[in-house]
């Protein structure tokens, strides 16, 4: 990691190839979202059905969320916050910059949680730990370990700081080289796995459930929760997409970067449930939501296929590979705003947000276990970080990025963003001004107001 990051022409750190701006933001995109909750959604609103809904969702809202998040920080060129001071000094949009970074700021401290227990998860697949083990003990391991007072804070330490010495290294020495390296590392894995679930004896009853649509299962929660998986998907709300937009040169194009990531992001989440019902199908086990399906269903699921041992240390690691580029994303979102905000050096920055993140992470974790008597609007700290930032922050941020670009942007500033001043054609320009001037905003306040009330 040594060397010089790249910096733009006005000095600032920049990204140095369109693969790895690429690269960058779907290494964001791609997490623990798509791998547990997408696939496990999809099955139980009805499958192709709720996949259909989605795929509206993505492109109704995903595509023109991310396209204008990319034109703010580009634009701006600074962090999440410093984007709208600097683009409406006189008005208080900022506060909608604030509410990204602290969303990011929450969804690290409790998501670095999960991200440690895949990590203690790929050492235990490497050293055959999950064999002789049948679905009492496996669900008895798991909860003892969560619970544990330090064996999960140990783990969420080294990846977070993992995560952090990634974010360190810069922009282009850091962020950019290893999701360069980490995304088609994942494509592998995804592409192996795949392979084994098809070919696996009983495994077509998993593809039946996840791809028959029935539309008698999607109701309107089930819409709602469509709407929802691709906001937090797509790593939007957050400051993400700003704060890599403001990374990205001039020659880059928005739209193209926003459309592959949207398309390879819901690809994936597809395909991680390919990988994942048939094997669970083939053994006869009920598909488990939440975490006890990663966590608990599988290490009980790997021993007994055959090639099991090797399959396992594969998923986990892509497990952990994913969770990895997104870490690293939501730290950037913070530690950006440090260095842009308080004019910290960037190793200053890295290392206060991650205690500051850390600490808050560590409570949060504890919250699973010794401190679960303490609870905020009767969630534990952990449940209550997940809760919050992913139904109000997410929401509300987003919806003031897209009334930011589609009511107050010149409407030639969107266009010069979009055709990289007029050199190439965005032929999508008139469309992409509509929808994020009436259609995404209301569809958000949809989600936001039906999220309260079903809360
Ligand atoms: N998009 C990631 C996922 O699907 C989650 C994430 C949320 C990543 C917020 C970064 C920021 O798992």
């Amino acid at each position: 990691m040594s060397g010089k990051n790249a910096v733009s022409p006005q000095g600032r750190e920049s990204f140095k190839s369109s693969f790895g701006v690429v690269a960058a933001a779907i290494g964001s995109a791609v997490g623990l979202g798509n791998i547990w909750r997408f696939p496990y959604i999809t099955g139980k609103y009805g499958g192709a059905a709720f996949l259909l809904v989605y795929l509206l969702s993505a492109a109704l809202i995903g595509v023109p969320i991310m396209l204008a998040e990319f034109i703010v920080g580009r634009e701006a060129k600074k962090d999440a916050v410093g984007s709208f001071q600097k683009l409406a000094p006189d008005k208080k949009w900022y506060i909608g910059g604030i509410l990204q970074v602290l969303a990011s700021f929450m969804i690290l401290a409790f998501y670095g949680v999960i991200a440690g227990w895949t990590l203690k998860y790929l050492i235990c697949a490497a050293a055959n730990g999950f064999a002789g083990k049948d679905a009492a003990a496996l669900e008895a391991m798991f909860h003892d370990f969560k619970s544990h007072p330090f064996k999960p804070l140990l783990w969420q330490i080294l990846f977070m700081g993992i995560t952090g010495l990634v974010v360190a290294a810069g922009v282009e020495k850091g962020i950019e080289k290893f999701s360069k390296m980490l995304i088609p590392l994942l494509a592998v894995l995804i592409i192996v796995l795949n392979i084994r679930a098809v070919t696996l004896p009983g495994g077509r009853a998993g593809l039946v459930f996840l791809f028959k649509p029935d539309f008698s299962k999607l109701t309107g929660s089930g819409i709602l929760a469509a709407l929802g998986q691709s906001f937090f998907s797509l790593s939007l709300g957050m400051g993400i997409m700003i704060t890599y937009g403001s990374y990205m040169s001039e020659k880059e194009k928005l739209g193209a970067t926003a459309l592959q990531t949207v398309a390879v992001d819901t690809l994936i989440a597809v395909l991680c449930g390919v990988a994942i019902f048939p094997a669970v199908f083939s053994n006869g086990i009920a598909p488990d939501s939440g975490p006890g399906l990663i966590f608990i269903t599988l290490p009980n699921v790997f021993p007994k296929m055959p090639g099991g041992y090797l399959f396992g240390i594969m998923f986990f690691g892509l497990v952990a590979v994913a969770a990895l580029t997104s870490t690293i994303s939501l730290l950037e979102a913070v530690t950006a705003f440090g260095i842009d905000h308080f004019g910290w050096p960037r190793k200053k920055s890295t290392i206060i947000c991650f205690t500051a993140i850390t600490i808050v992470g560590i409570l949060s974790s504890l919250s699973n276990g010794v401190l679960a008597q303490f609870s905020i609007f009767g969630r534990n700290l952990f449940d209550f970080l997940d809760y919050f930032s992913s139904s109000f922050l997410l929401t509300t941020a987003a919806l003031v990025t897209s009334l930011f670009v589609g009511w107050r942007f010149d409407k030639e500033v969107v266009k010069k963003q979009l055709t990289n001043d007029g050199s190439s054609a965005a032929p999508y320009f008139g469309i992409f001004r509509f929808t994020i001037k009436y259609i995404t905003p209301v569809l958000i306040v949809i989600i936001f107001i039906s999220g309260v009330l079903t809360s």
